[in-house]
């Protein structure tokens, strides 16, 4: 664990304040909140909603975290009808989200202990989730502040359990900005957490009736709330496969002026050359594949290595990987925390044992909970990955240097386009490779994941994503009916 500065983007206060993990009192302090009570969570809607209720399990160890009432149909409608687009001018409720942004940094205990215990996110990883998710807040409402272009109405809004409290608040802060009304949909497997935020934002101000939470299975809430003729758009994040559902529901069922702002997965390669620093690319490597368990949209899964210098390279990330630790997200010392649940971590184990004769080096993991061991695998190239694997599997392949044009054709043609990164220290290289790579965001001589917000605008091409990115200037006016988005990203 490292110092973790705020970031400075946004002047003097549009920006959270981060927590240092090396001062004794806020260690004491997150400490003090390892058993605090998460509250359960309900629809947060105008009139009361029932539906089903389900506990929520720890990933680690299938331990009650807490239990969800979820929506049914019947509420969604409710919710549909009772949604009020937020009519207060834009400077109230720019403020309005800076106060929830602060309540936000208050309620630090109870964010991270439901982090940890609901989403299995390590300390780090909660610290930097709750950052981001405050930088959200403050940049939305910068952005929004000036706008004079009329909401479009009501806005779905459908998250993924990644990031279940950053990116859900990001495209809530969005939409709300712009003065629409929200309904929220969280992840299945992170509906607590969702509710604390909503909760926030209520406290903060922001009108019932412009945002209502909707938790519930994809299948049933989301689907009704993608498929119905009252709503005026949809942001989601999440897989590609669902992204397509959506859209064939948006387009069977809504106006078709309906914009739908998607944000969904990733083949993300990097390319280091014979000329890249070793130690440097191996640091960046291994966060890269590895933090987060591997479960970003944005990490590292298949690494090229110019054959000259991949067998030292290679030896080198395989030590770097004896290093991680693998266990309890809440101990400060783990790298590596559990995948989501029994699901995620049956179908990666499955992957690995179908493609055990490609296994080149794998981590040792405690023998129970969610985990799953990172593992580095062999390949030819990027063709040789069928899909997306959401977990700490990376995938090494070699090139010929005369070859680096046939690489990047090849990554290109996966027809993905969400992160890249590229180690060398040849200038031209670097001008000629970003030229010709498809992809939203590209890394040069660093990691590829915790793009930040304001600064490095997030999102991705082709079967990644439909634009505009998040965390950049377009994000707020296309949630607007008619204001111009002419700001390059
Ligand atoms: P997912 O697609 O399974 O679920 C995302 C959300 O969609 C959930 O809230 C789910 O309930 C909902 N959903 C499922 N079926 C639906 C339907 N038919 N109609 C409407 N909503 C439906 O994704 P996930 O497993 O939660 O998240 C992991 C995926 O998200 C990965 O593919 C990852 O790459 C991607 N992701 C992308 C970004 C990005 O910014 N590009 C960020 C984080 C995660
Ligand atoms: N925005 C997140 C990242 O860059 C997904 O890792």
């Amino acid at each position: 664990a490292g110092l973790l500065a705020p970031s400075d983007l946004f002047g003097a206060r549009g920006n959270s304040k981060g927590f240092d993990l090396t001062d004794a009192e806020t260690l004491a302090q997150i400490e003090a909140a390892r058993d605090v009570a998460i509250p359960d969570a309900a629809p947060l809607t105008v009139t009361p909603a029932t539906g089903e209720t389900v506990a929520v399990r720890n990933p680690v160890n299938g331990e009650t975290v807490g239990h969800v009432t979820q929506a049914d149909a019947a509420s969604v409608s409710a919710a549909i009808e009772q949604a009020r687009p937020w009519d207060a001018p834009p400077s109230e409720r720019a403020a309005i989200l800076r106060r929830a942004a602060d309540l936000y940094e208050e309620n630090f205990g109870v964010i991270f202990a439901t982090l940890a215990r609901e989403a299995g996110k390590s300390l780090p990883d909660a610290v930097g989730e709750l950052r981001e998710a405050v930088d959200f807040l403050h940049y939305y409402a910068a952005q929004g502040e000036a706008l004079t272009a009329a909401p479009r109405g009501i806005i779905t809004a459908i998250s993924p359990w990644n990031f279940p409290l950053a990116i859900f608040s990001g495209q809530i802060a969005a939409a709300l900005m712009a003065g629409n009304a929200v309904l929220a949909k969280p992840a299945e497997q992170t509906s607590l957490i969702a509710a604390i935020g909503v909760r926030l934002l209520h406290q903060a101000g922001v009108p019932a009736s412009a945002l209502q939470l909707l938790p519930g299975d994809g299948g049933t809430v989301g689907a009704a709330l993608t498929s119905d003729a009252r709503i005026n758009g949809v942001v989601f994040t999440g897989s590609t496969e669902t992204a397509k559902l959506i859209q064939r529901a948006m387009a069977d069922h809504l106006d078709p002026g309906a914009p739908l702002i998607a944000e969904t997965g990733g083949l993300n390669a990097m390319i280091v050359d014979s000329t890249a620093l070793p130690e440097q690319a191996v640091r960046d490597i291994v966060a890269s594949a590895f933090q987060s368990a591997g479960q970003r949209c944005s990490a590292l899964r298949c690494l090229y290595v110019q054959e000259d210098v991949a067998p030292h390279l290679i030896e080198m990330i395989k030590g770097a990987m004896d290093e991680l630790r693998v266990g309890d997200p809440w101990q400060l010392s783990t790298d590596v925390g559990p995948v989501i649940d029994d699901e995620a971590q049956s179908g990666i184990a499955e992957y690995l044992k179908t493609n055990a004769n490609r296994l080149i080096h794998q981590v040792n993991v405690p023998a129970s909970g969610h985990f799953i061991a990172p593992s580095l695998l062999r390949v030819d190239g990027i063709a040789d990955l069928e899909r997306e694997i959401f977990g700490p599997v990376l995938h090494v392949a070699t090139f010929r240097g005369a070859d680096l044009d046939r690489v990047i054709a090849a990554i290109n043609a996966k027809g993905y386009g969400l992160t890249f990164g590229l180690h060398t220290r040849i200038d031209t290289r670097v001008q000629e490779v970003s030229d010709a790579i498809k992809v939203g965001n590209a890394y040069v001589n660093r990691n590829q994941i915790g793009a930040v917000v304001g600064s490095q605008p997030f999102g991705g091409e082709g079967l990644s994503g439909t634009g505009p990115k998040a965390g950049g200037p377009n994000y707020v006016p296309r949630f607007c009916l008619d204001a111009q988005v002419t700001t390059p990203e």
